[in-house]
């Protein structure tokens, strides 16, 4: 069994204009993740991606199919004991600000899931967690008492990470989580996540399009487009032996700045 079971997954979303076509985000898609590995979605933009993550952990209802998550099957919960499971699984966002409220200060927002999922902690324990664990993903001290809006890109992720493992979750799913971010400060937060997966065994279904991102990151990687999964391989395999038609037009069109390529990349989008 692994720790994360998606099982022809399906989600169609009606057509945002009048007139136009359902949009078929989810068309039967599986996958497994096991326990502290990574995980990588990639594909061009509309391909469903983020539909996937917000699936997996139930953020959004499938019209058919299952997730499982360490065999217990999430369609089958209430709120409630959905709510309790989510301890288990966490979300970091693209857009750290947005993410964010910005009204509230670093540490309340990141005292929050500690106050829903260990309500008996007390003030004094809630306090020192949210301390060890804003310390832990590089922030200091006094970012406890700041507001969002205060503290720079890298560090408002570094925020919404601190959120997402003060429960210590089993398994996260990171939507973007350095795109938004400068190449340096992307660096660091690269590693920040790679370092807590290593010491808490994090599992992480890693949605991104940057290819070289995502070769530094992953174990695995899934390649969508159109709503489909069209090739699952381990990382260094798909790059070495890309066995779909898209992937390679991806992995080509990052290798090669020659404009014909481009193009092939562009019609192949178009079909
Ligand atoms: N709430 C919604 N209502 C209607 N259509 C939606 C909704 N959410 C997503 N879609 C559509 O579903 C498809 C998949 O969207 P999704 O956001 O999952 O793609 P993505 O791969 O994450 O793209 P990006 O790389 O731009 O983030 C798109 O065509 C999108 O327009
Ligand atoms: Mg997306």
């Amino acid at each position: 069994m692994s720790l994360v079971e998606v099982e022809a997954a399906v989600k169609t979303f009606a057509p945002r204009q009048r007139g136009g076509d359902p949009v078929g985000a989810l068309r039967e898609v599986s996958l497994q993740i096991e326990e502290g590995e990574t995980l990588a979605v990639i594909g061009e933009s509309g391909s469903g991606k983020s539909t996937l993550g917000r699936a997996v952990l139930r953020l959004l209802d499938l019209d058919a199919g299952a997730v499982r998550f360490d065999g217990v099957d999430l369609g089958g919960l209430d709120t409630r004991q959905l709510r309790a499971r989510r301890a288990d699984m966490q979300i970091v966002f693209q857009e750290p600000y947005e993410s964010l409220n910005p009204r509230l200060a670093v540490g309340a927002i990141v005292a929050e899931p500690l106050e829903i999922h260990q309500p008996k902690l007390g003030t004094t324990a809630t306090r020192k967690l949210v301390h060890e664990t804003l310390d832990r993903v590089g922030l200091p001290a006094d970012a406890a008492r700041r507001l969002p809006g205060e503290l720079s890109g890298g560090q408002q992720q570094r925020v919404g990470i601190a959120r997402a493992i003060i429960n210590r979750p089993r398994f996260m799913v990171l939507d973007e989580p350095t795109s938004s971010l400068d190449l340096s400060v992307r660096a660091q937060v690269l590693a920040l996540l790679a370092e807590l997966q290593e010491d808490y065994n994090i599992a992480y279904l890693f949605v991104s399009h940057d290819m070289h991102t995502v070769e530094w990151v992953s174990d695995r990687i899934a390649v969508m487009y159109l709503g489909e999964i069209v090739e699952t391989a381990p990382t260094r395999e798909l790059f070495d032996t890309p066995g779909h038609a898209y992937t390679r037009t991806l992995l080509s069109a990052r290798l090669s700045a020659d404009p014909r390529e481009k193009h092939a990349y562009l019609e192949f989008g178009q079909r």
